[in-house]
């Protein structure tokens, strides 16, 4: 490899040159080795961040960050595999029904998860209130549990793209995270890392998520598909509204049970439109375009699929979740209609009810979270329960209720149009 000096390439980007391949593999692959310092990288991401990098620019970067790591192989299943990555977002618990519902479907589910940081939840926080569940998976349990059931949701080892999980640390505390080059390499690279066949992103939009408008989202998500596509990883991304949180459930065991009922064939209709959406997609991006996913969910299967999911990593999705100790309820303060329930106020109800951590390696309460008992359209009357606030240490209401504050609106509806949930697709 080329040598380089790390001030040569932090200068370079700040005076808005375009960085070579050299220089990214370079700084990279010593960033990785600790040659290059975190105060060097949080310069140069900095410099990112403000002054952007062009596709080539991109593509290399998560190339480097890709070759800092290993590389998971499931060509050897017998059949193909999808994956489905969310940029995060509140009640977002689709993985849960989506993965065994496209298992039942015929393809395999490799996903690859995170815990929660901040007011969006994490999808193996949630798993884990299920009781005996394990998030830890050896790569062979994996490739077991992937021929066996069809369906794996994990904990991301640390052999995959360690070069990641070091920048973002060190991105979450110096401002850096919003970087769209840098988003698009640290989520492309953990997916190619990984050896999915096919991808969906689930790019959020709104109060509730990363990207607050659509123009930003739009280029998240054509970034994201093109890194996919050069990379030979069949993706699409669909932009979804989080603007208004998913579903009826903010939390970890309450996000479960709701998860459970979409499986049963219930649920929120929200829950259910984007989980069959979804799981068009990754069958499509797999060649599988003769099955129906809303069928799965009717018949049952894909509620076999999770229950074999579940016992397969030692949970007993039978058993009785852990139930928050305390509850506060919050009624509807005037009679008329729900006319909009900001996401990101309710994240944050449920982040500080316990159910969010606030640092890498805090513990979350199983039974935090916020139940609304409304969406926007609905009718509510003065008095009636708004909201359900759950956690286990009652001196949390205060805070959570104070994020509530002016996260809501009822008015006559007049004018009210909803939202759609799914706002475009990118391909
Ligand atoms: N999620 C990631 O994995 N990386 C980012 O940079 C942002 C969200």
């Amino acid at each position: 490899m080329t040598q380089h000096d790390a001030v040569e390439i932090i200068t370079a980007k700040r005076d808005r040159h375009e960085l070579t391949d050299s220089q990214i593999d370079w700084v990279i692959a010593n960033y990785t080795d600790g040659v290059v310092a975190d105060e060097q990288m949080s310069s140069l991401a900095m410099a990112i961040l403000l002054n952007g990098m062009n596709r080539r620019e991109i593509s290399r970067w998560t190339n480097a960050m890709i070759a800092s790591g290993e590389r998971m192989d499931f060509s050897t299943l017998s059949r193909p595999t999808s994956d489905k990555h969310s940029t995060g977002g509140v009640g977002d618990k689709i993985t849960l029904p989506l993965a065994p519902l496209v298992a039942a479907c015929g393809v395999a589910v490799p996903q690859l998860s995170g815990r929660g940081l901040g007011h969006t939840g994490g999808t193996l926080d949630k798993l884990e209130a299920i009781p005996g569940w394990r998030a830890a998976l050896s790569n062979d349990e994996m490739m077991t549990q992937l021929e066996d059931i069809g369906a794996v949701i994990c904990a991301a080892g640390t052999g995959l793209a360690p070069a990641d999980k070091k920048l973002y640390a060190l991105r979450d505390v110096t401002g850096t995270v919003e970087a769209i080059p840098l988003i698009a390499s640290s989520i492309m690279s953990k997916k190619i890392a990984e050896g999915t066949g096919s991808l969906v992103l689930d790019v959020k939009v709104g109060t509730g998520a990363f990207m607050k408008d659509l123009d930003r989202a739009r280029e998240l998500a054509e970034t994201m598909v093109s890194l996919g596509k050069d990379a030979g990883v069949h993706t699409v991304a669909l932009l979804t509204d989080m603007s208004t949180p998913l579903g009826l459930t903010a939390g970890n065991a309450i996000e479960v049970a709701e998860s459970v009922e979409v499986l049963a064939g219930g649920g929120p209709a929200d829950v259910v439109e984007l989980t069959v959406a979804l799981a068009r997609e990754m069958l499509a991006g797999a060649g599988v375009t003769d099955i129906d996913p809303a069928d799965k969910l009717a018949d049952g299967s894909a509620m076999d699929v999770w229950k074999a999911m579940i016992r397969a990593q030692d949970g007993d999705p039978d058993a009785p979740m852990a139930r928050a100790r305390e509850q506060h309820v919050v009624d509807a303060p005037a009679s008329g209609v729900l006319t909009r329930l900001d996401a990101m106020a309710v994240g944050l109800a449920s982040w500080r009810l316990g159910a969010g951590r606030a640092k890498q390696g805090d513990a979350v309460q199983d039974g935090a979270g916020v139940v609304w008992h409304a969406r926007p359209g609905d009718e509510v009357t003065q008095g009636q329960p708004l909201f359900t606030l759950l956690t286990d240490e009652p001196e949390r209401f205060d805070r959570a209720l104070e994020s509530l504050e002016g996260g809501y609106d009822i008015g006559d509806g007049a004018g009210f149009t909803p939202q759609a949930l799914v706002i475009d697709r990118v391909s």
